[in-house]
């Protein structure tokens, strides 16, 4: 068939409810507001689990026994180290470069130091995944850290992955409470059905590019607001609006405006995201020990935002209240996104072995509604 015929199909903007692959990682229920990682509800994980389990389910389909676990951790620790040039490349980037910027070339930057970095079968997919995995942390901590003029961090190979990640990004050992959440944010984080970073991963690596161009293409893609970069935005735009009493003349501009709210809407769910529902806890939480009026202004702009806009399915979604609670937890707003991507990478190296084994390249058409021609080819000196 041609590329300019599409007579039998319509256009799905932005692929809208288009299966694209078949999956066993994990499933968006829109309608009911439910997330599943390999069949267990997110709720249960965030309450019960760990990042390193959740990503280990993530990746090899089962909860882990105690031995599995056991190997999975300490092989995390033991790759979680980055080259002295990773570390001197973040230096030197400081705070000139956006985090998510500087992510971006970090991680693709490893793959200098992998001899094998090209390669694309299971096992060194596999390979490298993990080692991705172990190191973002590091990576994100890091940048972090030289975005706040501060001296970088090593991990601690005796602290967990959330905790060692915390130490590593703020400089302190997190308390159990801290250690908690921040697993936790990791945990919801962790997978989400076909969204574009993930997508962005898949049609990488269904060209057989290799794991590191995989996930430097999906960090790309988190990184707009519409995506990964609205939790950054939202927190922002909370702060903005100052005290409960401004929300609704600013919601009302922004309306006019035609903007965007930030931390509301989804393509998949159309009620409350449970995840949202999670975090807004510990948002919660953090508001009442420190007495911060922001929780209490985005309390106002959720109702707002659902009185007027609930009915059409906009509702606050994961990016709304985790920004307060990075905040709280020490975190400056332009490491959020990175946080998200240090939850998400284990979904991203998942479903893109699992994509691999059952490969076949990515290549939709667009319907052609250019000059159809042949025109006249007009020499350079001829045209008016
Ligand atoms: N504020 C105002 N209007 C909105 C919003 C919002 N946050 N979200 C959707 N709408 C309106 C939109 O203007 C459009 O209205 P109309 O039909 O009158 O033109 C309608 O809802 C449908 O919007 P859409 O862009 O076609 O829907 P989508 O499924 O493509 O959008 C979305 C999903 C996430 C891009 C969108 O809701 C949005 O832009 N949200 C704000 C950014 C954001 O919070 N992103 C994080 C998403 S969750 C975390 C993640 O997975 O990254």
């Amino acid at each position: 068939m041609n590329e300019e015929e599409n007579k039998d199909s319509e256009i799905n903007r932005g692929l809208e409810g288009v299966i694209a692959a078949e999956t066993r990682v994990g499933y968006v229920k829109g309608d009911d507001g439910k997330l599943f990682y390999r069949g267990y509800e997110i709720t249960t994980l965030a309450d019960q689990s760990n990042y390193e389990e959740v990503s280990y389910l993530l990746l090899y389909g089962h909860l882990p026994k105690r031995n599995e676990l056991e190997a999975y951790s300490k092989r995390l620790r033991n790759e979680s180290d980055l080259p002295e040039e990773l570390f001197s490349f973040i230096r030197s980037v400081g705070a000139k470069t956006h985090p998510m910027s500087a992510l971006r070339t970090a991680l693709s930057y490893l793959s200098s130091f992998d001899e094998n970095e090209s390669v694309n079968d299971p096992e060194d997919q596999e390979r490298i995944g993990i080692s991705l995995i172990a190191k973002m942390p590091t990576l994100v901590g890091a940048i972090h850290r030289t975005y706040s003029g501060k001296e970088i961090i090593r991990p601690d190979k005796n602290l967990g992955y959330a905790s060692n990640f915390f130490y590593m990004a703020t400089g302190a050992r997190p308390d159990p409470v801290e250690s908690k959440i921040m697993d936790t944010s990791l945990i919801v984080h962790a997978d989400h059905g076909m969204n574009a970073s993930t997508f962005s991963a898949l049609v990488t690596v269904s060209t057989m590019a290799d794991m590191y161009s995989a996930i430097t293409s999906a960090i790309a893609t988190l990184k707009g607001p519409l995506h990964g970069g609205a939790n950054e935005r939202a927190l922002k735009m909370i702060k903005s609006m100052g005290k409960p009493e401004n929300v609704e003349k600013e919601l009302k501009r922004m309306t006019e405006n035609g903007e965007r709210v930030m931390g509301f809407g989804h393509r998949v769910y159309k009620v409350y995201d449970p995840r949202a529902k999670i975090l807004k806890r510990y948002a919660e939480y953090f508001a009442e020990r420190s007495g911060n009026e922001n929780f209490k202004t985005a309390e106002m702009i959720e109702e707002l935002m659902i009185n007027k806009y609930g009915e059409r399915g906009i509702f606050p979604n994961v990016d709304f209240y985790s920004g307060m609670i990075y905040e709280a937890l020490g975190f400056k707003p332009e490491i959020f996104t990175p946080i998200f991507a240090t939850g998400r990478i284990s979904g991203w190296v998942a479903r893109t072995i699992e994509y691999s084994r059952n490969n076949r390249l990515f290549r939709p058409k667009a319907e052609y509604v250019g000059e159809r021609g042949p025109l006249k080819y007009i020499p350079i000196q001829d045209r008016e």
